[in-house]
């Protein structure tokens, strides 16, 4: 099972759009997956089409303790089904609540191993920052996936987040990695974003995903439907890119074992 924590701490950039339609598209090559929001602003649930849900358990109390996390995760069917930890603001609490807590950076972790469904990847969608709930994250995962937009000169950046994998990778999780960067929101009319490809790939030779994700209006369009790119156009560009990235994603776990 690979745990991939979706970390970029540039607002914007896309995380939570991959997540969701990775995710997706990794259900529909018939992988078992599911999908955990961790940030307060419960983008991914709402995107996905879980709004509304304050009566039921979320990420929040599951972390805290005081709900089991099978209770809390929910089916999505889209074209092919696939799971979802849901969030909503309540977590935003948990920052503060959880700063005195003994061993908090592996609450998420210890929480994903009581999971009884067997999976083959899950995917975390982080906020943009590197707090106490990101850093959750990144000790529960086998490997980090960066978003980056083209349209922003990203590896500005890259000085905190690569870092902070390190000091993650020293003290409290050995085995993290970059897995992969997703190169989103390309648009070829603009000649910024070819430099950008360019640089990124200079920084990730080995880990930028050969597909790049282009602007796509469909993409931005199907959260208002709570539909991920399948459900709501499966014929557009932004589709058919995230199922390559969901191939890309699947060939590379089977190369580095
Ligand atoms: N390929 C794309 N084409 C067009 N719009 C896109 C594309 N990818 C993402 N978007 C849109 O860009 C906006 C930001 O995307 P998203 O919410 O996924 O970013 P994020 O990194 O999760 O943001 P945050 O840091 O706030 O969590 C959203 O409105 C989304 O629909
Ligand atoms: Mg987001």
């Amino acid at each position: 099972m690979e745990i991939l924590a979706f970390v970029n701490q540039k607002g914007g950039v896309a995380k939570t759009t991959s997540v969701l339609n990775a995710g997706a598209a990794l259900a529909i090559e018939g992988k078992r997956i599911l999908l955990v929001d961790i940030d307060p602003q419960g983008s991914l649930s709402k995107c996905a089409g879980f709004r509304n849900i304050d009566k039921e358990p979320t990420t929040y109390e599951v972390i805290k303790g005081s709900a089991d996390i099978n209770d809390a995760i929910r089916t999505k069917n889209g074209v092919a089904p696939y799971d979802i930890l849901p969030t909503d603001i309540r977590m935003s609490g948990a920052e503060i609540e959880l700063i005195s807590v003994p061993g908090r950076d592996t609450l998420l972790k210890e929480a994903l191993e009581n999971i009884k469904t067997p999976y083959d990847y899950i995917l975390i969608d982080c906020s943009p920052s590197l707090n106490i709930l990101t850093l959750m994250a990144l000790t529960a995962a086998t490997g980090v996936i960066i978003p980056i937009a083209a349209q922003y000169m990203p590896l500005d950046g890259m000085a905190q987040l690569l870092p902070t994998i390190d000091i993650v990778k020293k003290r409290l999780n050995k085995r993290l990695k970059v897995a992969g960067v997703i190169i989103t929101m390309y648009d070829s009319r603009r000649s910024l974003d070819k430099e950008i490809i360019k640089a990124v790939k200079a920084k990730f030779p080995e880990e930028t995903y050969k597909t790049i994700v282009r602007n796509n209006s469909k993409i931005a369009e199907a959260p208002t439907f709570g539909k991920d790119i399948f459900e709501y156009d499966p014929k557009s560009t932004g589709a058919e890119a995230y199922k390559e990235i969901a191939q890309e994603i699947i060939k590379k776990g089977v190369e580095n074992g």
